[in-house]
């Protein structure tokens, strides 16, 4: 497909395993046409063959290029094939030798098959020379062709055993903070980094269907299938894409749905008022349930898989049911009443705090509102609301506890936020390859080892809970992702929400082969090594040179980019380290803070609690220490601190010399805007280590034990 941008994890070169075969692919409906369309196009570009058989014939508007009923008189021969794609259910299939391969398929995974494969789920087993991939619905099809190409070569080794594969989240979002029109502080596209929105321009729906259709691609590729296409700050040209521009979120999902992707849509809880007219939003008010349950059956009646509503509410200016003295439980249940009749649902988002705080108060903890508003509410949220909780307490830092609401809400449906979006990580100037932190979030028992994880809650019992959701890195960059290697993070979230308990290293090579294809490279082994070399700890390191020990922020007020130690510290937004002569960091204990440390069960509750027990890395997130404290490490935390800027400085010079060992092995373009970055990333370093290291010297007064140079 050419549209003109970087292909990503699907350029031609990625299909040659299963272009250059012979293909069958058998099953009616448009996502099995999609599942063709892809196979079709990959056997033109690499000389191997598709074929086509169903119910019915093929309705494709991208007609199949060979599609002749195999077996019929047009095609006597019985064909061997060495690959076959097969809906369950079809009817029968169209040769014996295809027929005997797949119920081989059949009963060599029929262990695996355990309650069936479910709506997205596929069996890929190879025998008899042949590699069959069943699944009981179109979604199964569509995720088993893109498994394939993730195997290359390996999907057609004989000694694979047999797999079944599903998803362990049902829901895999992606939310675009997109604006329709330019918004005149936050841009085109809020926290973006890869230029303007692939949806929207200038106020108008961007109508790019070559590249949506690419961007769904991609997202398909990956697992997600679930997009919501404007900002959750909701402002007046947004608010009416649920009414009148409703035409243009109809577009999209008619593109998007070719590749298994539900559309959602960011609402203001007031449109009732601004868009009804209305004189009020109470969710209690008659009229108001009136106005939504119609406005919801529209944008059914337009847009029958319609996916549901994100909410941002009492929110950092958003309005909510605050204003009429309702609960969000309240407000949440008033969409879900108007989405009870479809299966749509509400993403009500829990990032709910004071905006507005004195930062002379020391009671009130901005880390403690999500949980202080929403756990009471526990049990009180209809079916299908699903409370969408950011992963940590604050927002999206380098290095957070995980959200106590996370495990304080097990009667909810909950859905786990994460941020593709570098918005503190380095806004795509910077190398920052989330994978190794996101598993670690994942990974995460809020009840203490061994027990649920945050992965457990996101999938709910039975896979009903609300699942993974992330902010989008996509924008109308050729890259998408303004970084190219940015893209590995937009990859990882897919794989991730499909498989939580993948490793982020084993998602990272799966990312550098298809997007690096050993074909399509000079020196395969040292592009592997190189990228690993540059992004494997790349979280870590961006840890080292900004915030250190959980403490968080220090970012520049307004864009967040860059060194500001004080910036926040005496400002209305909550994110304060309190750093004076003596020491650093948030009392957040019962004994003598805040009482977050309280939120969280055991053994959690004490692990924080005691400043003995607190991991290293989030110590100053809950507690305030003195600069000799000494850590497990056996650093004093003023050492810490010098001793982890120097080295984060030293390691993204490492990181750029490394890169240039890529000169003339990979796509110049790729090449030289991640010289570019890394350039930039060096220097913004060298400003968090000097201004970093300077603030706490002149703090302490204490100099680094190894009489390095500190400004
Ligand atoms: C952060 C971010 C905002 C965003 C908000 C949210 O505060 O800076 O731009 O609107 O998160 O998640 O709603």
């Amino acid at each position: 497909m050419s549209t003109g941008v970087h292909a990503a994890w699907l350029p031609p070169a990625a299909f040659r395993a299963l272009g250059s075969r012979r293909v069958l692919v058998h099953g009616d409906g448009p996502l099995v046409d999609t599942v063709f369309d892809e196979v079709a196009a990959a056997c033109a570009e690499h000389g191997g063959r598709a074929r086509r058989t169903g119910a019915r014939p093929p309705t494709s508007a991208d007609a199949p290029v060979d599609g002749v009923a195999v077996g019929s008189a047009d095609d006597p021969v019985d064909p061997v094939f060495d690959l076959v794609f097969a809906l369950r259910g079809t009817g029968p299939l169209p040769a014996p030798t295809v027929a005997a391969a797949a119920s081989r398929a059949e009963a060599a995974g029929a262990a695996e098959l355990g309650d069936g494969l479910g709506d997205e789920g596929f069996l890929l087993a190879v025998g008899a020379g042949a590699t069959v991939v069943l699944a009981d619905a179109p979604a199964g099809l569509l995720y088993g062709l893109f498994h394939v190409v993730r195997l290359g070569a390996a999907a057609f080794d004989g000694a694979r055993p047999p797999r079944a594969y599903r998803p362990a989240l049902r829901r895999r979002m992606l939310d675009h903070w997109d604006n329709v029109a330019v918004h005149p502080v936050m841009g085109q596209v809020e926290r973006g980094y890869a230029g303007g929105s692939i949806f929207w321009r200038d106020g108008a729906a961007r109508r790019d269907l070559p590249r949506l259709r690419a961007y769904g691609r991609l997202l398909a590729a990956s697992g997600v299938n679930a997009v919501s296409v404007n900002n959750v700050n909701v402002h007046a040209p947004e608010a009416r894409l649920l009414t009148d521009r409703l035409g243009d979120v109809a577009e999209i999902a008619r593109v998007l749905r070719r590749y298994g992707i539900r559309v959602h849509l960011s609402v203001t809880f007031a449109a009732p008022v601004v868009l009804g007219g209305l004189s009020t939003a109470d969710p209690l008010d008659q009229g108001v349930r009136d106005w939504w349950a119609a406005t919801t059956r529209r944008v059914y009646e337009r847009i029958p898989d319609f996916g549901g509503y994100v909410v941002k509410a009492d929110s950092e200016g958003q309005p909510g049911p605050f204003t009429y003295g309702r609960s969000h439980a309240e407000g949440a249940n008033l969409l879900a009443e108007a989405l009870a009749p479809t299966d749509g649902v509400v993403h009500w988002r829990a990032f709910v705090y004071n905006h507005r705080q004195d930062w002379r108060d020391r009671t009130i903890d901005r880390a403690r509102a999500a949980h202080d508003h929403f756990a009471p509410l526990d049990g009180r949220f209809r079916d299908n609301v699903i409370l969408q909780v950011k992963f940590g307490p604050m927002d999206f830092q380098v290095r957070e506890p995980v959200s106590p609401v996370i495990g304080a809400m097990p009667a909810t449906r909950l859905a786990v936020e994460l941020q593709v979006t570098q918005e503190y990580t380095g806004q795509q100037r910077h190398v920052c390859y989330l994978g190794p932190w996101w598993s670690e979030v994942l990974r995460f028992a809020p009840w203490g080892p061994g027990g649920a994880t945050v992965a457990d809650v996101a999938a709910g019992p039975a896979g009903a809970g609300g699942g993974l959701v992330a902010v989008s890195n996509v924008g109308d960059d050729p890259f998408w992702t303004g970084h190219p290697l940015a893209q590995a993070n937009l990859y990882a979230f897919g794989r991730f929400a499909w498989d939580p308990g993948l490793d982020p290293l084993a998602v990272l090579d799966e990312w550098i082969d298809l997007t690096f294809p050993v074909s399509a490279t000079g020196d395969p082994d040292l592009v592997r090594d190189t990228l690993h070399d540059v992004m494997d700890d790349s979280w870590q390191t961006y840890e080292r040179y900004t915030a250190p020990l959980g403490v968080g922020f220090m970012v520049r007020p307004g864009n967040h980019y860059g060194p500001d130690v004080d910036g926040y510290e005496y400002t209305r937004w909550g994110t304060y380290h309190f750093a004076d002569r003596d020491g650093v960091g948030v009392d957040r204990t019962r004994a003598t803070g805040t009482g977050f440390t309280g939120q969280y069960p055991p053994p959690w509750s004490e692990v924080y609690e005691a400043r003995e027990r607190c991991p290293d890395e989030l110590l100053l997130f809950f507690h305030h220490v003195p600069y000799g404290h000494v850590l497990h490490s056996g650093a004093t935390v003023i050492q810490h601190i010098y001793d982890t800027h120097f080295a984060g400085v030293e390691r993204v010079d490492a990181m750029r010399r490394r890169w240039k060992l890529l000169a003339g092995v990979i796509d110049p373009a790729v090449y030289e805007r991640v010289v570019e970055r890394l350039d930039e990333q060096w220097r913004c370093a060298v400003q968090w280590r000097d201004q970093i290291n300077a603030y706490f010297f002149r703090k302490s007064g204490v100099p680094d034990a190894h009489g390095r140079r500190i400004h």
